[in-house]
């Protein structure tokens, strides 16, 4: 029997998902899990590289642990579980930390966008925070990580970190590869379509939560920013808004760009941002629908989250220990 490819990918449980979330990964790791064993976290232990709101962080995990359900994630399928819970995470970090350069971590462009973000904050778990997440990833030997662009570099790191593990040590590691769809990859603000849509942007019209309501979703797409011209054409570079406007009806029809040009040929802006505005709230309506369901129902919750780490553990924990023999660790006894 042919065995399955292991899939592995976290969230961070900051705030409710965005729309890029979404489109850029989420929706790929629902695809994925009938051809793969998937593995799937809500990295708190990220998170809490910026401070928190303990409380608020605590109830945001267990909604985003619904949320990611209510996006597709069957517990039964994969193994959904929260990353905290499985002491592997904070034991790997310390082996590979020891496998990391301060050089490369120095050149992650998202520690420098975050110190420049948090200047009072400027904490040695943010700067390590790309060793947490390759251990997350070589737990599980994973040969795929579904990621949106914006972690493509820390996926790199990951791979180097692995192929340096198994030259010092004797191959061991997977090395994973990035699993990056065609459309979706990099959902940009709809305020700033120069930068990535984000959970934390302070503006609230820049970012649609899977979780708004219809009408926000709608006026958020109205006020999105665009360009001075009228027409509903793709050109990433000089139409960023339109551009983006346009990827996010493709992921979410399936239309291609030249379709979506015919169809809006004419129309002007208004309403081709009316109509991603309605069919962007159609695709989340069944989302929202059976997160309202799950989040209710706080036994079948924990019930998920404890088997799911149970799935997870019993393969970190076969990683762990032959790491650890590995680097020269005398056995438990
Ligand atoms: P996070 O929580 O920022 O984002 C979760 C996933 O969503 C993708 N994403 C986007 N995709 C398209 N357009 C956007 N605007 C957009 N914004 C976010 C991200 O690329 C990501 O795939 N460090 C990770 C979490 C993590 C992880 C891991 C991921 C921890 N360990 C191991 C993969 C494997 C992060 O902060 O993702």
């Amino acid at each position: 029997m042919e065995t399955k490819k292991t899939i592995f990918s976290g969230i961070q449980p900051t705030a409710v998902f965005t729309l890029g979330n979404f489109l850029g990964a989420i929706k790929n790791w629902g695809a994925l899990q009938d051809s793969f064993d998937c593995v799937y976290s809500i990295v708190d232990m990220h998170a809490i590289t910026v401070r928190q709101d303990a409380a608020k962080l605590r109830e945001q995990t267990l909604k985003s642990y619904a949320l990611t359900m209510a996006c597709g994630i069957d517990p039964e399928k994969s193994a959904l579980f929260i990353q905290s819970h499985n002491p592997h995470h904070a034991e790997m970090n310390w082996i590979l930390s020891c496998n990391t350069q301060f050089g490369e971590l120095s050149r992650m462009t998202q520690f420098k966008d975050k110190s420049e973000k948090h200047p009072d904050d400027i904490n040695a778990g943010l700067f390590t925070y790309p060793v947490l997440m390759a251990g997350d990833i070589l737990l599980y030997q994973a040969d795929l990580v579904p990621i949106g662009i914006d972690q493509k570099q820390h996926l790199e790191l990951a791979r180097n970190v692995a192929e340096r593990f198994n030259f010092r040590y004797g191959d061991f590691f997977t090395v994973p590869e990035p699993y990056i769809g065609e459309t979706g990859a990099k959902i940009m603000s709809l305020q700033d379509p120069t930068k990535k849509m984000s959970k934390s942007d302070d503006n609230p019209n820049a970012s649609v939560y899977i979780l708004d309501d219809r009408n926000s979703i709608i006026n958020k797409f109205k006020r999105a920013v665009t360009d001075s011209e009228t027409e509903v054409r793709f050109d990433a570079e000089k139409k960023p808004g339109i551009s983006n406007l346009m990827t996010i009806f493709s992921a979410c029809t399936g239309k291609s760009f030249d379709e979506i040009e015919k169809t809006f040929s004419g129309h002007g802006y208004g309403d081709f941002k009316s109509a991603v505005g309605e069919t962007v709230a159609d695709c989340l309506k069944p989302i929202q629908d059976k997160y309202n369901s799950f989040i209710k129902d706080r036994d079948y919750l924990k019930n998920c989250y404890t088997e799911g780490l149970k799935k997870a553990m019993k393969i970190s924990g076969k990683t762990l220990s032959k790491a650890y023999r590995k680097v020269g660790f005398v056995d438990k006894p």
